[in-house]
């Protein structure tokens, strides 16, 4: 078996899942992170999944090709439908936008009775997709930063805990990424999407209040 090369999004997320016996890779596309997690025996089984026929026909071809295609199941279908109830011991969400993250999560309760490991990356509004984990009771283990196409993207480790807790707008514009390389870089991001953001609120005085107090806090940090 020969494992496909990962862009650095997707090798942090490998990296990040703990070995074990069944993985899903929600919206596989392509199936490199989901050939890699099979071929390194990272997940002795892995189901690769996606809501189109195209990219599911595309992830088999990458898991012949590498040779693994005995240990990925295929699976066409809507995020987490496809798996049943704790099957999965590490689910990755990676390449939708927060949206679509936090429906797949919201359709599919049992992640939290059964503690699976949730491994996310937001293409889109990392912010909302952590507020939404932490009020809903789970636990961000880690974040790591990794810059791919000039853009910077969070990859999260969560677990549903039960503890719910109301973050504040900074600890949803950054989570835990203050440590990490690339921290100045992703908070310099961070900043820039919302001021743009807070340009578009110039018809509701409440949120642009609330965006101005979260940039004067952050710039005051700085
Ligand atoms: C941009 S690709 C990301 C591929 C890969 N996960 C990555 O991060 O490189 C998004 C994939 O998610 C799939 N997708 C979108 N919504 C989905 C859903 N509700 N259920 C399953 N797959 C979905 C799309 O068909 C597409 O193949």
């Amino acid at each position: 078996m020969i494992a496909p090369k990962l862009d650095e999004r997707l090798q942090a997320a490998a990296d990040l899942i703990r070995p074990c016996d069944t993985a899903a890779d929600i919206g596989c596309d392509h199936g490199k992170l989901s050939a890699y997690l099979a071929c390194t025996g990272r997940a002795r089984r892995v189901i690769a999944a996606d809501l189109r026929p195209g990219p599911l026909s595309t992830a088999q071809k990458t898991c012949e090709e590498a040779g693994c295609l005995a240990h990925v199941e295929l699976r066409l279908g809507d995020g987490l439908s496809v798996l049943a109830p704790g099957e999965a011991q590490a689910i990755v969400i990676a390449g939708v936008s927060a949206q679509t993250a936090i429906e797949m999560l919201t359709a599919a309760p049992w992640v939290k009775a059964e503690k699976t490991q949730l491994v996310l990356i937001p293409a889109t509004k990392a912010p909302m997709l952590r507020r939404w984990l932490w009020e809903n009771g789970f636990s961000l283990n880690a974040e790591r930063l990794v810059c791919a196409a000039h853009r910077w993207y969070a990859v999260m480790d969560a677990v549903y805990t039960g503890q719910a807790k109301r973050p504040t707008d900074a600890e949803c514009l950054l989570g835990l990424t203050q440590d990490q390389p690339g921290a100045a870089e992703y908070r310099a991001q961070q900043l820039e999407r919302l001021k743009k953001f807070r340009r578009g609120l110039e018809n509701d005085p409440a949120g642009a209040q609330r965006a101005d107090r979260l940039l004067r806090q952050l710039e005051g940090e700085a």
